[in-house]
Parts: structure tokens; sequence; C-alpha cells
């Protein structure tokens, strides 16, 4: 029988999963481990480009660990871990970056993002962000991630160096891994300040969280962007507008859509119903989650059960995969 591919997938821990955490990645994980064999972890090293201070790195990975619990990721089922538990990634990302160029890691679109919102720090871990997650995917033999359209570039590059590694050693060692969702497209789910994605650090307001109370959820709906409406039959839909409609596309039925969208056409849309109804689908689609999180919060003993479960299993198969690539680069075996 054929085996069927790996999957995995990370999240930092920048806080709460929001709503493009949970469509563009966490529901694709969901799924995809009821029939491959997973792993899903918390991309804590990659913090380490923002400095945070010991307890927060510390309370917001427990938060993440909750919230994929809370989405529905079965630690009996995929493997779940913090990045830091597998030191052997520090070692692949090693060995990935004497073949990583200066030009194509200064093209990375997120790494000249990051640079222009943060000129005060663009360290060497920023550029070579793309090499440690890399090494994350390649060091499971992964071949579907699972990720939003933000990361495709970044898959892109571990593509190219696990290609480079096996072309440089003459081997057919790294799978060349896959971006991943259920619907071929990649997704981007907008945030609610009128333009680019929903996104933590987008500023406050933009984003909605699994774990938000209904109350929070009704106010930053209602204070989304919107415009004055429009003023011609059928005409295109501006952004703001549009990702209200791409909002309502994930959590809202498709007569309710229906509905407002004709309301738009004929240029009889109030914006205000549109944000009520939206608000209230989100919490509809919400509330399972926003109680999960609330009873696995007090179930600290379970919670770090389930870290050391999926640090074993990771581990060992990172571990075997670091051996390999010792031997392949000609270094003598040690374990
Ligand atoms: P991060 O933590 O920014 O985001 C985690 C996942 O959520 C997706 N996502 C979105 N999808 C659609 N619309 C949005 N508005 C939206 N915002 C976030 C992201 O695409 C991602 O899938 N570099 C990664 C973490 C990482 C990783 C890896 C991922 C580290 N190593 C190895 C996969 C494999 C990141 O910063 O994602």
């Amino acid at each position: 029988m054929e085996k069927k591919p790996t999957v995995l997938s990370g999240i930092r821990p920048t806080g709460n999963l929001h709503l493009g955490n949970y469509f563009g990645a966490v529901r694709n994980f969901v799924k995809m481990q009821e029939t491959n064999e997973c792993y899903f972890f918390i991309a804590d090293y990659h913090m380490l480009t923002t400095h945070p201070n010991p307890k927060d790195l510390q309370g917001n990975v427990r938060q993440v660990i909750i919230e994929y619990l809370a989405a529905g990721l079965d630690p009996d089922k995929a493997t779940l871990y913090l990045q830091s538990d597998i030191p052997e990634t520090a070692e692949l990302y090693l060995f990935l970056n004497m073949n990583a160029y200066l030009g194509e890691l200064e093209r990375v679109t997120t790494f000249k993002e990051k640079a222009r919102k943060q000129p005060d720090n663009i360290n060497a871990g920023l550029l070579t962000y793309p090499t440690l997650m890399a090494s994350d995917i390649i060091i499971q033999r992964a071949h579907l991630v699972p990720v939003g359209k933000d990361q495709e570039q970044n898959l892109e590059m571990t593509r190219t160096f696990a290609r480079r590694f096996n072309r440089m050693y003459k081997v057919d060692y790294f799978p060349i891994p896959k971006a991943f969702n259920f619907d071929d497209e990649l997704v981007k789910i907008p945030g609610l300040d009128g333009s680019g994605k929903m996104g933590k650090s987008e500023g406050e307001g933009n984003a909605i969280f699994l774990c938000e109370d209904p109350k929070s959820i009704r106010k930053k709906v209602m204070r989304a962007v919107t415009d004055s409406g429009p003023e011609q039959m059928n005409q295109e839909k501006p952004e703001a507008i549009q990702n209200l409609f791409s909002l309502m596309e994930v959590v809202s039925s498709s007569e309710t859509i229906q509905f407002f969208d004709d309301h738009y056409n004929n240029c009889t849309i109030r914006y205000g119903d549109l944000k009520k109804q939206l608000a209230e689908d989100i919490v509809s689609f919400t509330r399972p989650f926003y109680e999960r999180i609330q009873e696995l919060s007090a179930n600290d003993e379970y919670i770090s059960r389930v870290i050391n479960q999926g640090a074993e299993k990771a581990r060992a198969n990172a571990m075997k995969t670091v051996r390999d690539v010792r031997e392949i680069i000609g270094f003598r075996k040690i374990y």
C-alpha cells in the first residue's frame, strides 16, 4: 500500500488564534489529522526575532496549545509539540544556512515587510527565517504543509532548500514539500480595518479571536471600515466591503450572503444590518471554541501531558533525520 503524505505545519505564539489562523491553517489541520500522519507545532524559536520576555513567551505558548486543542486537534491523532523541544531543528538550520544566499533571503517579501516595520531590529534571525522554517518542515520529512496564502513564498524557499540539498549531495533524501489547502487555492482572510489580511500585528480591532467574548466581537465588527454605499447598480465592491463579504463567506449561510449581495447590487444595502448579521454569525461560529478554551485553560496537567507526549515522538523522528543528514554531509556518527 502506498504511504499517505506526511503533513506538517506550525503557528507562531503571537497571542490568541484569530479567524485568519483558523481558516487559513487550523481548519485544514483538523481535517488532515483524520487521514494523515500529522505534525503540528508551535513556532517558539521563530518568536525570538521580536525578543519576547520569558514570561510572555511561556504564557503565549501555553495559550496556543490550548487553542489548538479547542479547535479540534487531537493529540492521539496528530503529534502536537513545541519547536524548541526539538533542538535538532537548530542543527539542521545551521546546515541549511550554509547553502542559503543573502540575495535570495533579502528578496523574501515578509523579510522586507518586517525590516520596514522594525528598522531598529533587523536581526540575522529575521533574515534567515525561511531557513529555520525549512528546517522545521524537512526535519520531519513532510510532504504537505497546510498554510495560508501569506506563507506561500516561505514554502517556495523550503522547496528550493530541500532541492538544493538533494542536488548538492546527490541524494534523494528530502521530499519536496507543497503548500496545501483543501480548496486548491491558499486562503487569505481579510481584517476589519478595510485593507490587507487579518493579523495580530495589524492593529487593534483588525482581528477576531477564537477566544473572544461575544460583546467584544460585536463591538469590533460594528466598527469595521465601510464606505457611504454603492451609487450604481452592480458596481464592483471596494476592498473594505469585499472584505466583509469575504468574512461572510466563511461564517455565514449562502442565503445570507445572497441576501446582502442582492441588496448591494441594487444599492439598497444598509451596512449596519450587514455588520450586525456578520457579528452574529461570527459569535455563533466561535462560541464552541470559546467554551472549550475556558474548559481547557483549567486543566494544566492535561496540557503538560500533551506537550510531553508530542515532544517525544517529534524528537525521535527529527533525530533520525539529523543523524542521516550528518552522515550524508560527511560527519562522523555521534549518536
Ligand atoms: P503565523 O503564525 O503568522 O500564522 C499561522 C498560520 O495562519 C495562517 N494565517 C492566515 N491565513 C489566512 N488569512 C490570514 N489572515 C492569516 N493569518 C495567518 C498563516 O498562513 C499560517 O499558516 N512562519 C509561520 C509559522 C511557521 C511555519 C513553519 C508554518 C514556522 N515554521 C513550518 C508552516 C511550516 C508563521 O509565521 O505563521
